[in-house]
């Protein structure tokens, strides 16, 4: 597994720390891009810095914590290549893999617990995209990307 690129803001900062703490204890690379203090920031400002990775596909995967996962999966969403999923339990994170071949997760950090948090974090990594018909679904949605740029 290639390494994972993770960012929140101050409200997802606790929560992204135990994440890393577990993709450590799985053997999972990460890069943490912030933030790395308590002090009250602008979610785009963390999440641009994944999403952007991702879109261009300098890392594969990617994970963004804010308070709800809202505000993150919203901005996430925008960039080109990218299938940010905002899950808040383990059928979804499963789901998020298997049918939408989600490249990021979402957590909100004032809403999941850190047990949770990591067993969707391992559902995810472990589960694999089914291709064929949901394959197709997601072209029609590259294509309508495709049509606003
Ligand atoms: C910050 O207070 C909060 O608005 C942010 O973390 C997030 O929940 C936005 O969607």
């Amino acid at each position: 597994m290639e390494k994972i690129a993770i960012a929140s803001d101050h409200a997802g900062r606790e929560l992204k720390e135990d994440i890393k703490e577990f993709l450590s204890s799985i053997g999972v690379e990460f890069m943490d891009l912030g933030v790395d203090n308590d002090n009250s920031v602008d979610y785009p400002d963390y999440g641009i810095l994944v999403a952007e990775r991702v879109s261009k596909g300098e890392v594969p995967r990617g994970i963004l914590v804010c308070g709800t996962g809202i505000g993150m999966s919203i901005l996430a969403n925008k960039f080109l290549n990218v299938r940010a999923a905002l899950v808040s339990d383990v059928y979804t994170a499963r789901m998020a893999k298997e049918h939408n071949n989600a490249n990021i997760l979402v957590i909100g950090g004032r809403i999941v617990g850190k047990g949770l948090a990591r067993e969707m974090i391992r559902t995810w990594i472990e589960a694999r995209f089914e291709g064929g018909r949901h394959q197709k679904r997601l072209d029609k949605i590259s294509a309508v990307e495709k049509k606003d740029k």
